[in-house]
C-alpha cells in the first residue's frame, strides 16, 4: 500500500528511480500531466500510449462535479479516466490558495482520495505565497503540519500519502518544513506554492526555496515539484534533487496558442515551421495547425509530447552523467533560467556531496562550468596527491629533469599526476582553448595542494601567454616561462 521510492543512478543531486503506490510502479524523473475531466483536450488513455506512465489530477473537482462525482466513488477513478498507470490526486489546496476558500475539510478530502481509488492522496495543505511574510508563512505551516499528523494518525503510517512541503519564500522554515516531514515518515514529498515563483521567471528564488526544502528533506523520499510543468526547467529542478513534476502547462499553453520546446515557448502565429519530430509536428503545417478547427488539442498533443521527451532525454543524461551539460544547455534559453542556473552553483560544495565520482565526460561550456561539482570534488581531493620534495608543475606539459614530483595540469581542475591522464575527469574532459576563468579556477588546485603540503618545493612553467596571470593567481610561487 505505502508509497516507496528506490534511487537507482544519480547525477548532481538528481536521480533516476522507481516509484511504486498501490500495484503501480513508475520510473523517475516522471511526468504526471495534469487532468481535468470538464475540459480534457487529450485523453489520459491516449497519453499513456505517448508514454506518459502516471497522471495527476484534482479530487476537488471530482467531489464538486454532479457529473462525475458518484461514477468515480462508484467504479473509481482509473476505470472513469480509462487509465491504468499511476494516478496521483491532489485536495482542494490549489483552489484554496487561488479561491481563499474551499469547503472541505482535511479529513474528508483524504477518505474521498482514498474512495475513488487514487494511488497517491494529498492532505489540504496550505500554499502560501511568496510574498507572504513570516509571521503568515510560519502561521499556515504550523497548520500545514498538524493537518499532515492528522493525515497520518487517521489513515495510517502505510497508507499512500504525499506529504507536502510548505514554508514560503523562508529558507529556515523551508528546511524546518521537510525535516518534520521526513520524521513523520512521508517518503514522497511534494515542494507546494512555487507556481507564482515559476509564473514570475524567479529562478534564483526557486532555487533558493527548493534547496533549503531538499537540505531538510531525507535523501530517500521522492521530491514532487508541485505544478512545474515547463520542459525548459525540468533539468535545473531534477539537477536539484526533483523527481516529479506535473503539467498543466500543455493544455494551459495550448489554450493560449503557444507552442513549447524544451529552449522555451514561441506563440503559433510566429511560427513558419514546426522544429519538432513529434507526430503532430509531422504530419501538419504549421499553418494548418492554425487553421485546424482543432488547434488546441493538436498543440497540446505536441507540448506533451516535447514534456515527456524532455524526461526522457534527462533520465539518459543522468544514466550518462551528462546532467550539468543538459542544464547548461536549457538554462542559456532565458536569462532567468540563467540566473536560476547560476544560484544553483553557489551550492557547489553541497552538490559536490551528492554527485557520483565518476561520468562518462565533461564538456568545458564557458565560466559556469568551473564551478561544476567535478571540479569542486577533483580539488577537494587534491590533499590526496601523493607528493614529495621539489614538485614540479609543468603547466606547459614540458617535463624537466631535477624534480622529486612531475605535475601537468589541466584547467579548470588543476595539477594532476600523469598517471591520472585516463582517469576521470582529467581524461574524459574536453576542454578548448584556454581561457582566464578557467586558469584562475586550475591555479585555486594549486593553491590547494602547496596549503596542503608544507613540506615541499613548487616550482611552475608557464606557457609563456599564461606567465602573469599564474604569478597573480599564485603569489609567492617561484613560476618560470616555459617555451612551449
Ligand atoms: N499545486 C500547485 N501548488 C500546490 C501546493 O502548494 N499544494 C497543493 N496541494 N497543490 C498544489
Ligand atoms: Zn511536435
Amino acid at each position: 500500500m505505502s508509497v516507496t521510492f528506490e534511487v537507482l543512478e544519480k547525477d548532481i543531486a538528481g536521480r533516476t528511480g522507481r516509484l511504486k503506490a498501490g500495484d503501480k510502479t513508475v520510473r523517475t524523473p516522471l511526468l504526471l500531466p495534469v487532468i481535468n475531466p470538464h475540459l480534457q483536450p487529450v485523453l489520459p488513455g491516449e497519453m499513456k500510449a505517448m508514454g506518459a506512465e502516471g497522471i495527476i489530477t484534482n479530487a476537488y473537482i471530482f467531489s464538486r462535479s454532479s457529473e462525475y462525482r458518484e461514477q468515480a466513488l462508484a467504479s473509481g477513478l482509473h476505470d472513469l479516466l480509462g487509465f491504468d498507470g499511476l494516478i496521483m490526486t491532489d485536495s482542494g489546496s490549489f483552489q484554496l490558495s487561488v479561491y481563499g476558500d474551499v469547503e472541505i475539510t482535511n479529513l474528508e478530502t483524504l477518505e474521498f482520495q482514498k474512495a475513488i481509488g487514487s494511488d497517491i492522496h494529498v492532505p489540504l495543505d496550505i500554499p502560501t505565497p511568496p510574498d507572504a511574510d513570516r509571521m503568515r508563512a510560519t502561521e499556515e505551516l504550523a497548520v500545514t503540519m498538524e493537518r499532515l499528523c492528522e493525515a497520518k494518525e487517521v489513515f495510517g503510517p502505510d497508507a499512500p500519502l504525499a506529504g507536502p512541503v510548505q514554508g514560503g519564500i523562508f529558507e529556515d522554515l523551508r528546511e524546518k518544513a521537510g525535516r518534520e516531514a521526513g520524521k513523520l515518515g512521508f517518503s514522497f514529498c511534494p515542494i507546494g506554492a512555487v507556481v507564482p515563483l515559476m509564473e514570475s521567471y524567479r529562478y534564483p528564488d526557486l532555487v533558493r526555496v527548493v534547496m533549503a526544502a531538499k537540505k531538510g528533506l531525507p535523501s530517500s523520499a521522492c521530491i514532487h515539484l508541485f505544478g512545474a510543468g515547463h520542459p525548459a526547467m525540468f533539468a535545473l529542478a531534477v539537477a536539484m534533487g526533483c523527481d516529479v513534476f506535473d503539467s498543466a502547462a500543455y493544455a494551459l499553453y495550448a489554450k493560449d496558442g503557444r507552442y513549447l520546446t524544451p529552449q522555451g515557448s514561441y506563440r503559433l502565429n510566429e511560427l513558419a515551421e514546426l522544429p519538432c519530430a513529434c507526430r503532430v509536428c509531422r504530419d501538419y503545417s504549421a499553418q494548418e495547425i492554425r487553421e485546424s478547427d482543432d488547434v488546441i488539442r493538436l498543440l497540446s498533443l505536441h507540448n506533451l509530447a516535447v514534456s515527456l521527451a524532455e524526461i526522457s532525454g534527462i533520465r539518459q543524461a543522468i544514466t550518462e552523467g551528462t546532467l550539468w551539460e543538459l542544464v547548461d544547455d536549457r538554462c542559456r534559453s532565458h536569462p532567468q533560467l540563467l540566473r536560476g542556473f547560476r544560484e544553483l552553483l553557489k551550492y557547489g560544495e553541497r552538490l559536490a556531496g551528492e554527485d557520483r565520482i565518476s561520468k562518462r565526460r565533461f564538456f568545458y561550456r564557458g565560466d559556469e562550468s568551473c564551478q561544476r561539482t567535478e571540479v569542486v570534488t577533483y580539488q577537494d581531493r587534491l590533499s590526496r596527491l601523493p607528493v614529495s620534495g621539489r614538485v614540479l608543475i609543468a603547466m606547459d606539459g614540458s617535463m624537466r629533469e631535477g624534480y622529486d614530483t612531475l605535475l601537468l595540469f589541466k584547467p579548470p581542475f588543476g595539477p594532476y599526476h600523469p598517471a591520472m591522464s585516463e582517469t576521470f575527469p582529467i581524461g574524459q574532459s574536453e576542454i578548448p582553448d584556454w581561457d582566464k576563468g578557467m586558469v584562475t579556477r586550475g591555479c585555486r588546485g594549486i593553491l590547494r595542494l602547496i596549503a596542503e603540503n608544507p613540506g615541499c618545493h613548487f616550482t611552475v612553467y608557464s606557457r609563456p601567454e599564461w606567465h602573469d596571470l599564474i604569478c597573480q593567481e599564485l603569489p609567492g610561487t617561484e613560476v618560470y616561462c616555459g617555451n612551449s
